[in-house]
């Protein structure tokens, strides 16, 4: 029997708010504290560019476009289909485009590059678990790496980055490599993780040039 089958507080609050996963309160957190959807990079003229990978089933995607409205344009990257169920026509219109694929692969990669730049890099992916915590922390520190390969390729100039790591693999390295390139680079683990995930997020604010 799945551990998570009693749905909690984030849960319904996800439901009654008509988003398809509670994991869009970790989002909203991070933003409500570090400003995530105000880089510095935007323009208020014109529309702030998110690249979220891992999109699925789309949550992150829908604060973004449920927040920003016009004022955004989302990439959402994933291997699994896009649910639409939620969207009410947000996901249909020319503020958001899905590339279904492996984001570590070369074809999704190019996708990805044609669409670039961008002022957001948010990465909510995250591999099938195991149940071995060895095998499942590097699998979650290769998905941050290939995030982080893409801040570097894609984000401007005082842009913003997200990740999320499974703690206990080697991902000291990866914080480093955030605050190289960024003028603050934290971790933070937002109150809507389940107290037994050991999930957590590091972010990356105000991209150096
Ligand atoms: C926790 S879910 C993301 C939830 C999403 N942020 C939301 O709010 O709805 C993690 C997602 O990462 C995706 N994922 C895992 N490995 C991936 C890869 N190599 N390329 C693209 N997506 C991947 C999974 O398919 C899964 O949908």
């Amino acid at each position: 029997m799945s551990l998570y089958k009693q749905p909690d507080y984030w849960s319904l609050k996800a439901k009654t708010e008509h988003y398809p996963a509670r994991s869009v309160y970790k989002l909203q957190e991070m933003n409500e504290k570090f400003g995530l959807f105000s880089p510095k990079a935007a323009k208020k003229s014109e529309p702030v560019k998110i690249l979220d990978l891992g999109a699925v089933p789309g949550s992150w995607s829908l604060y973004a476009l449920r927040l920003l409205g016009k004022r955004v344009f989302v990439l959402g990257v994933d291997l699994a289909p896009l649910s639409p169920d939620y969207d009410r026509g947000l996901f249909e219109g020319e503020h958001y485009c899905f590339l279904q694929g492996d984001m570590t692969t070369g074809e999704i990669q190019q996708a990805i590059l044609a669409q670039s730049p961008f002022h957001l890099v948010m990465s909510d992916a995250a591999p099938g678990t195991t149940g071995n915590p060895g095998v499942d922390t590097f699998r979650s520190l290769t998905l941050a790496e290939a995030a982080l390969e893409y801040a570097d390729r894609t984000l401007l100039r005082g842009g913003n980055f997200v990740v999320k790591v499974f703690q206990g693999g080697d991902s000291s390295g990866l914080l480093k490599g955030i605050r190289k390139r960024f003028k603050i680079g934290k971790s933070f683990k937002p109150q809507a993780c389940r107290r037994t995930s050991f999930e957590t997020y590091y972010l990356g604010l105000d991209k150096l040039g």
